[in-house]
């Protein structure tokens, strides 16, 4: 049997049909993180520290919608980097990621176009927010170098 690496275009197409397959597109990537920072800024702890960082958010929003394309179809529009933006903001405490997560889940449960859609969305997130508290946090039990200290 010949066996042959698949090229970055098949790759492409594979990713975009298992997500039609859920039932995501860009449509509903727009839908989800309009309807998710609607929530965020409406929460009363997050929201100030979203708006204390974001003067102009159809920028943000846009950047976001680039950003989960990219992971959900590797539409590959997103370059940025999220870990010094994040560490930058200093106000973050490590229980907002509780909150941040529990709007995403609920915003999936409300939006979401099937259940697998919702457990992709939300297995990425939690991943990539662990990622996020452990460059911004270090190890809480440890403590890393550098890292602010939860407390
Ligand atoms: C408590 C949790 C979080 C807070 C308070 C937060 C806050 C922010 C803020 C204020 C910005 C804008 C920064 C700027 O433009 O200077 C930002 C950007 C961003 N956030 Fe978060 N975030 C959180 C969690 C997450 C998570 C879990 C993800 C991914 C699943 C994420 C993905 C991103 C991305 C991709 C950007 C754009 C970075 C860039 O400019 O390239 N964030 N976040």
């Amino acid at each position: 049997m010949e066996t042959r690496i698949r090229t970055a275009d098949e790759r492409r197409e594979e990713i975009a049909a298992a997500a039609a397959s859920m039932g995501v597109d860009e449509d509903y990537i727009s839908t989800l993180v309009d309807t998710f920072y609607e929530r965020v800024r409406a929460h009363p702890l997050l929201g100030p520290v979203f708006d204390e960082a974001i003067s102009d958010w159809g920028p943000h929003l846009a950047k976001m919608k680039d950003f989960w394309a990219s992971v959900a179809l590797n539409a590959g529009r997103y370059s940025g980097k999220p870990v010094p933006k994040h560490k930058a903001l200093t106000s973050v405490q490590p229980w907002h990621f509780d909150i941040w997560l529990g709007l995403f889940r609920a915003t999936l449960t409300d939006t979401a176009p099937s259940p697998e859609a919702a457990a992709y969305f939300m297995e990425r997130a939690e991943r990539i927010a662990e990622s996020l508290k452990l460059a911004m946090f270090g190890l809480p039990e440890i403590g890393a170098p550098g890292g602010r200290r939860q407390s």
